[in-house]
């Protein structure tokens, strides 16, 4: 609280319920959407991910609701490691800290992968193209099985690039932002409306598959089809939703965030419902599951942009609406590349505010003495991001992000509800309305999509979170400044306070 009547001084009080959507919006509309659609339709539902889609933004809104309460109780900029530190104590920051890192850090690496599939479509206009290798970690094999990836070298590339500029302090205005925002809307519906006349009654039959197991060309296998198809699903797709709580970090600077940031998460969440359901149920209309399994799998929308119209020409395919591709296709290099830097910022965030807590070597705070940003920080990450996007499939990386968060978001439920029950005297901006109903639900939800997304995935998440309490117990205990006032007083770590110019404020 101390620290956030400090900032109240700094930071202006400008931004509005509308300022807000854009930013979440800003922030939500990315490779889930782009990428990760196709691969749900193709792993897990067919079609029936639209109700895929449905599921995730249900839980998404009760975990939503109990952010808007926690953001409110600490009116930081933060996330949700800064409010469950300053409620729930240190450990269950820890795992929630720890779990952010899948769902910042491994999501900005899931966010490149699908930059480079779109990247490689985009040099396809100029008639070059990356080959296979250098653009696929070593895991993947073509669905021709011809070839074999080395490493993913456009993926590696943006992520370097943008670090760069995180480092050199960069900071998306608003106008840039704002542009962005419009240029994701614009193509999303654009998609909708263009190629609504282009669906085939057969793709969409039957809307929910028969329940069976599909294995894919490289041997691995998924429920697909009927319920756990539906669930399976919705866990892949709740990518395309995470990023709302983007919103949330801007509670400073926002004019009156006990009203606005509730209009904020949750407006920018039922706009994006609305979107992702009619443009996942055009996406499925207009090219079909076998093809987004083979020939569509990569850079599925503007495939299937390409694919639902046009004429052979001499042999050969020539779509009708080329246009629209191409401008798809650098509309959605532009959205990604906001996304991957809004993640590595919140990345930094969290482990600069993990850092001044002492439960992560200071090196993560360390300012750059003329950028004023946490340079090694950036640096770390570029590293740790760089190798898994490098290296890992996008399948992988982006389960491990939903299930990372999804996780989280659990905590998060559960945490507003132990606080009502343990301090319910503690001032709140916004509450929860029925906060036992909505807590439980987005628990249940939540659950179940972990529970849809498969074993291999909660092996991963059980992994991560091992890996995560070693650190725990055997660094960050002993360096705790809650723990060890003496060893490690407040003001001996002084050099820490300062924020960085690439935290807030985000717009
Ligand atoms: N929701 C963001 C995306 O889909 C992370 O890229």
């Amino acid at each position: 609280m101390h620290e956030a009547g400090e900032s109240e001084n700094t930071l202006k009080r400008t931004l509005g319920p509308l300022n807000l959507i854009a930013l979440g919006i800003g922030a939500i509309i990315g490779a889930g959407l782009f990428v990760r659609t196709a691969a749900a339709a193709a792993q897990h539902a067919g079609p029936s991910v639209t109700y895929g889609f449905v599921i995730a933004s249900l839980g998404c809104a009760f975990a939503g609701l109990c952010y808007a309460e926690f953001a409110s109780m600490i009116p930081i900029a933060g996330s949700a490691y800064t409010y469950s530190y300053a409620t729930m104590g240190e450990f269950i920051a820890w795992i929630i800290g720890w779990d952010l890192v899948l769902e910042y850090g491994v999501g900005a690496a899931t966010v490149a992968i699908a930059w480079a599939e779109y990247f490689n479509k985009f040099l396809e206009i100029f008639h070059v193209q990356v080959p296979y290798e250098w653009c696929h970690s070593p895991f993947n094999v073509s669905t021709d099985h011809l070839h074999h990836g080395i490493v993913n070298l456009p993926a590696l590339g943006i992520v370097i690039v943008l670090s760069l500029l995180l480092i050199r302090g960069m900071q998306e205005s608003a106008v840039v932002n704002g542009i962005i925002v419009l240029l994701k809307v614009a193509i999303v519906i654009v998609v909708i409306v263009v190629g609504w006349q282009y669906m085939k009654p057969e793709n969409h039959t039957p809307f929910i598959p028969a329940p069976t197991i599909y294995t894919d060309h490289m041997g691995i296998s998924y429920h697909y089809g009927g319920i756990l198809g539906i669930l399976g699903a919705a866990g892949v797709v709740f990518f395309a939703f995470i990023g709302f709580d983007a919103v949330s970090t801007a509670a400073q600077e926002t004019k009156n965030p006990s009203r606005d940031m509730p209009i904020g998460i949750l407006g920018s969440l039922v706009i994006c419902t609305i979107l992702y359901i009619l443009f996942s149920y055009v996406l499925t209309g207009i090219a079909s599951v076998e093809e987004f399994r083979t020939t569509g799998s990569e850079a599925s929308v503007v495939y299937a942009i390409e694919h639902m119209s046009g004429s052979m020409v001499g042999g050969v395919w020539v779509p009708t609406f080329k246009w629209l591709s191409d401008l798809v296709t650098i509309a959605i290099l532009a959205g990604f590349s906001s996304v991957i830097l809004v993640m590595l910022m919140g990345q930094s965030r969290v482990f600069y505010s993990m850092s001044k807590d002492g439960l992560v070597p200071r090196v993560f705070a360390d300012i750059h003495p003329k950028f004023k940003t946490p340079y090694k920080s950036n640096l770390i990450f570029l590293l740790l991001v760089g190798s898994f996007a490098t290296f890992i499939p996008g399948d992988i990386v982006g389960d491990m992000t939903s299930i990372g968060t999804l996780f989280a978001f659990i905590l998060v439920c559960a945490g507003v509800w132990i606080m009502r029950v343990k301090h319910p005297e503690l001032p709140r901006g916004f509450r929860v309305p029925a906060v036992k109903v909505v807590a439980t639900l987005g628990i249940i939800v939540c659950a179940a999509m972990i529970f849809g997304l498969g074993w291999t995935n909660w092996v991963r998440l059980f992994g991560w979170l091992i890996i995560g309490f070693i650190i725990y117990f055997g660094y960050s205990r002993h360096h705790s400044r809650l723990r060890n006032p003496d060893k490690y007083p407040y003001d001996d770590r002084e050099d820490v306070h300062e924020i960085p110019e690439d935290i807030p404020p985000l717009i």
